[in-house]
């Protein structure tokens, strides 16, 4: 039993994690360079296991664990080209999809300074875009599964 109210819900819960992650989808669509690293056609069950991730990282229900198993996300980035360029068109885009949500100043900044984080973690090559997978195994450290982990 917790007596503190999670960051999830304290923003409003699911509606406002969808409408954040349909406009950072908007986004990529639109995007030259990350569109093409999307292996599916369809955006939609990308769309939705960053959904359920933020959404259990915040507090929220933990179905991203339930189906997809621990998130191991720099090792599951592994197979894409994320370069300083990928990375600042990921961060553009959410930008966008947060200045949307309108939230606090205070929610704002921190789920902000935790997408900056997060996404400069997810950086493994510096290989320009177009120079094809690079072979080398590019280890590192996972990222916490909660704010303050
Ligand atoms: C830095 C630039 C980033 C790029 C270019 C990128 C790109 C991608 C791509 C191409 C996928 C595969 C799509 C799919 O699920 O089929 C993916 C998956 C995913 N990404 Fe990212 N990503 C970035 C950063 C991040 C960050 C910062 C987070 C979390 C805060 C994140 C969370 C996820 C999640 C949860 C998945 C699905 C993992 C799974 O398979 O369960 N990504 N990303």
């Amino acid at each position: 039993m917790s007596e503190q109210t999670s960051f999830y819900d304290e923003v409003g819960g699911h509606d406002v994690f969808r409408r954040i992650v349909d406009a950072f989808y908007r986004e990529v669509a639109a995007d030259d360079i990350l569109r093409p690293m999307y292996p599916e056609e369809d955006l939609g069950p990308a769309a939705e296991r960053l959904l359920l991730f933020l959404e259990q990282y915040w507090g929220g229900p933990t179905t991203y664990g339930e189906t997809r198993g621990h998130p191991r996300l720099r090792m599951r980035h592994m197979p894409f080209h994320v370069n300083p360029e990928a990375r600042d068109r990921w961060l553009r885009a959410m930008r966008i999809a947060v200045d949307e949500a309108q939230l606090s100043p205070l929610h704002e900044a921190t789920l902000w300074d935790y997408l900056q984080r997060a996404a400069h973690a997810m950086v493994n090559t510096f290989e320009p875009t177009g120079a094809g997978p690079t072979t080398e195994p590019r280890g590192g450290t996972n990222l916490p599964l909660h704010p303050g982990a």
